[in-house]
Order: structure tokens, then C-alpha cells, then sequence
């Protein structure tokens, strides 16, 4: 299925992008190309999950992470579950661990969990059986983001090796960036993270980025560039003057589009705020991926749920010899 044969994805869990290798990384993504074909076929199916069950566990909104996952799950023939917070004994006060136990008792295979907390995938790693996927917790990471990420750059310019890289934005407050920066950063990229000081992380002085503080100083050199959400919901209080003024210094609009390079891909996570961090003749412009992102996450989706659920036999296999 991957390219590169020699190498075994050997983990049960995907919780992070940051403890992976680049070959860790680039051997998904070749997982995901192969998977692609799958949904171009008349029968949008295929068997490697067929009799395990994947059980989503949402503990915040998601439309895009959680729907790729229950199709990316349906298309590699497994039973999927649906885990909604408000539906369940959550809102009675069971734990989150005592919630999965459960859950496990009923025989499930893959928890993907998403979670306002960071580490809450980490700790149910850590008791319980069934493989675990991170699909975002809190300011900490969203893996399969990263993937489907720079599996889109990967599509469109060849390589990540040598790229200029801009995430612009709301870096605070943003698990994206973090995995984005981890994955762009091991396969070759340069990164720089554009937004006000104010939104800007404290621990910026420690990731392998540069950083700038004004839009206009770097859209010209730049070979993809990440909008990012702002995240209003994560902020205590607003962390800028007015929305007004960072739509003019930090918006991608038609004027500083004109600046950027002919070849320059516009990506964005999703949500999008049309008309704050991004005008909507960008987001639905030619150099926009936005929507290749959201298709491309199925295949990584399918990768990865393939892998772990390998990794997670071979590991049974190897405890009863
Ligand atoms: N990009 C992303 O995580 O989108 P959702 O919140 O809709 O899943």
C-alpha cells in the first residue's frame, strides 16, 4: 500500500504529530494515496476493517473531522458508533475514562476522540485496550489535520522540501498549527507563524519557526499559505483591538493576493469566518486547496484508521505466541 515498504508503522495510537518521524509521516500520507483510488471506484468500499468497530467520541462540534472519519470508517467496511456528550451519562458526571471502559466493554476496536482538554487522548491511551486517535484536544495538537495538511501541499507542489511556508493567524489558540508545524517542519519546510504578538504563543521562542508580525513583510515569498480560524470561543477576552483592524492587516483579500506568488496555495482548516481572516473571492479563488483539503482528509483518514488497527493486530498477535 505505502511507498516506502521498508519501513512498519509499528503505533496503536495516533495522538500527536510531534513524536512521529518524517518517514513516520511520509509513510501515512503514501497509506492515503493508496487509499484514494477507493473512493473514485463505482462500490466505495473495501474490507481491511470489516467485523471491528470505531466508536466516534465528540466531546466538541466538528462537521468535517467527524464526518471523514465515520466515512472514512464506512469505507473500509467497519461498524461505526456514534458518541454525542449531550446523550450521554457524561452529562451526569461519569468521567471521560469511565465513559471509554465502557464503551470497551461493548467491544470496540478504535476510539477517535476529539476533546476541549489537551491530553485527554494520551490519558485514555493509557487505560484503555482499544487503539486511539486523536481528532483534537484542546490547544495541543490535531494530527489528522497535519496529515491531510501537507498530504494537500504534497499533491499540489511535488514536495514539502524547500517550501516557504506562512500560518497566519490565530496561532494561540490553534491545535492546527501546532501539528501543522511539526508535520511541514520534519518533511523540509520552512514555516513562518504571521499574526499579532497577542496571538502568537508563548512558547513561539521554542518551535523550529520564524515569526512575523506583519502579513504584508512576507506574502510575496510565500509558496502556501494557512489561514487560520480565529477562535473566539477559546478567548477569555478579545486578544485585539477590532475586528476591523486585523481584517486589514491579517486578512486575505484580493489586493494582497495580487502580491503573492502566481503559484501560491491558499489553505484553510475550515471553519472559515468569509470576510474576516479571509475574503470570499480568496477562499473560492483558483489558488484555493480548501475544499481538496476536506476530500484529501478522507484518504488520510482511511490511512490511518487502516494502520493502527494493524499495528494494534500485530500487537495481539505478538502477546499470544
Ligand atoms: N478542521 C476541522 O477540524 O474542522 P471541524 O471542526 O469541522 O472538524
Amino acid at each position: 500500500m505505502a511507498k516506502n515498504s521498508k519501513l512498519k508503522w509499528n503505533r496503536k495510537h495516533l495522538l500527536g504529530i510531534r513524536d512521529l518521524s518524517a518517514g513516520e509521516i511520509e509513510f501515512i500520507l503514501d497509506t492515503a494515496e493508496g487509499f484514494a483510488e477507493i473512493s473514485t471506484r463505482s462500490i466505495k468500499k473495501a474490507p481491511p476493517l470489516r467485523g471491528k468497530v470505531v466508536v466516534n467520541m465528540f466531546f466538541e462540534d466538528s462537521t468535517r473531522t467527524r464526518l471523514s472519519f465515520t466515512l472514512a470508517a464506512s469505507r473500509l467496511s467497519a461498524d461505526i458508533i456514534d458518541f454525542t456528550k449531550k446523550a450521554s451519562s457524561v452529562s451526569t458526571g461519569e468521567t471521560l475514562i469511565d465513559t471509554a471502559r465502557n464503551i470497551e466493554a461493548l467491544g470496540i476496536d478504535i476510539v477517535v476522540i476529539r476533546h476541549n482538554a489537551g491530553g485527554a487522548p494520551k490519558l485514555l491511551s493509557r487505560n484503555i485496550n482499544a487503539c486511539v486517535i486523536n481528532a483534537g484536544d484542546g490547544f495541543n495538537e490535531h494530527p489528522t489535520q497535519a496529515l491531510l495538511d501537507v498530504y494537500t501541499i504534497r499533491q499540489a507542489k511535488g514536495s514539502l522540501k524547500g517550501l516557504k511556508i506562512g500560518i497566519v493567524g490565530d496561532i494561540a489558540h490553534s491545535r492546527v498549527a501546532r501539528s501543522d508545524i511539526w508535520a511541514m517542519t520534519k518533511l523540509g519546510a520552512e514555516v513562518t507563524l504571521i499574526g499579532p504578538p497577542t496571538l502568537m504563543p508563548s512558547c513561539v521562542d521554542r518551535l523550529p519557526v520564524n515569526v512575523c508580525y506583519k502579513l504584508d513583510d512576507v506574502i510575496e515569498r510565500l509558496d502556501v499559505i494557512n489561514m487560520l480560524r480565529i477562535q473566539f470561543e477559546r478567548m477569555g477576552k478579545q486578544q485585539f483591538p477590532s475586528i476591523r483592524e486585523y481584517s486589514h492587516f491579517f486578512g486575505l483579500n484580493v489586493e494582497r493576493m495580487k502580491r503573492a506568488k502566481g503559484d501560491i496555495i491558499v489553505m484553510h482548516p475550515g471553519p472559515i469566518n468569509r470576510g474576516l481572516e479571509i475574503e470570499s473571492e480568496v477562499a473560492d479563488g483558483k489558488n484555493s486547496v480548501i475544499l481538496k483539503q476536506v476530500s484529501n482528509g478522507l484518504a488520510v483518514r482511511m490511512a490511518v484508521l487502516f494502520l493502527v488497527n494493524q499495528a494494534a493486530m500485530r500487537e495481539a498477535k505478538s502477546r499470544k505466541k
